[in-house]
């Protein structure tokens, strides 16, 4: 295990399975559909990666680069949209894919920008779900786990950029995340 993590909380084998599954949830629910997979950059790009190789469906993938401004610990409700997407969604069945999903800003955010282009239908699939974190009205409508509200890194995520890499889902050591935070609540 990396030497500022804490703890384990999702193994990669327990990703893997799970990614495997909503896969074939996704490939029945939009069997004979074209599908267009849009990943939020930058954390959801692990996810996306897995999650598209388990879809049996004609599909694009396209990205939509956004970063939400807050405090260090959540995001204000401003989301700036760094990227737009390449292709046109415009009667396209969408799926927007993202990292985790915690106040709901970004999320929603892009879910209204990605509207503007009328596809033919829209949903949304995280890898995490923190609901007691939830500031908007805002539920996806596919979630690998839901977790507690704790700050967790790895597999695309990260904290002050760093740790993205890791293979599993893992708790950072407090004197790591009160070195990025602070000792704030
Ligand atoms: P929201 O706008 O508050 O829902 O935040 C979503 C974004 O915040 C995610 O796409 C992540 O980039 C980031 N985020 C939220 N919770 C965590 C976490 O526990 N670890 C790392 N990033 C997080
Ligand atoms: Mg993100």
């Amino acid at each position: 295990m990396h030497p500022e993590i804490d703890r384990v909380l999702i193994t990669a084998e327990q990703l893997a399975a799970r990614t495997a599954e909503l896969g074939r949830q996704i490939t029945a629910d939009y069997a004979g559909k074209p599908l267009t997979v849009v990943s939020i950059l930058r954390g959801s790009i692990i996810f996306a990666a897995d999650l598209i190789r388990h879809l049996d469906l004609d599909l694009e993938l396209d990205f939509i680069g956004a970063a939400s401004y807050g405090d260090d610990t959540e995001s204000s409700g401003h989301v700036d949209i760094r990227k737009h997407l390449d292709g046109k969604v415009h009667d396209r069945h969408v799926l927007l894919v993202d990292d985790i999903l915690d106040t709901g800003y970004t999320l929603q955010a892009v879910c209204e920008l990605v509207r503007i282009s009328r596809p033919a239908s829209l949903k949304t699939a995280v890898a995490f779900d923190k609901p007691a974190r939830r500031k908007v009205d805002l539920a996806a409508d596919y979630a690998g786990f839901t977790i507690d509200p704790v700050f967790i890194v790895g597999y695309g995520m990260d904290l002050a950029q760093k740790y993205r890499n890791l293979p599993y889902i893992g708790v950072p050591k407090k004197e790591v995340l009160d070195r990025i935070f602070g000792n704030r609540p």
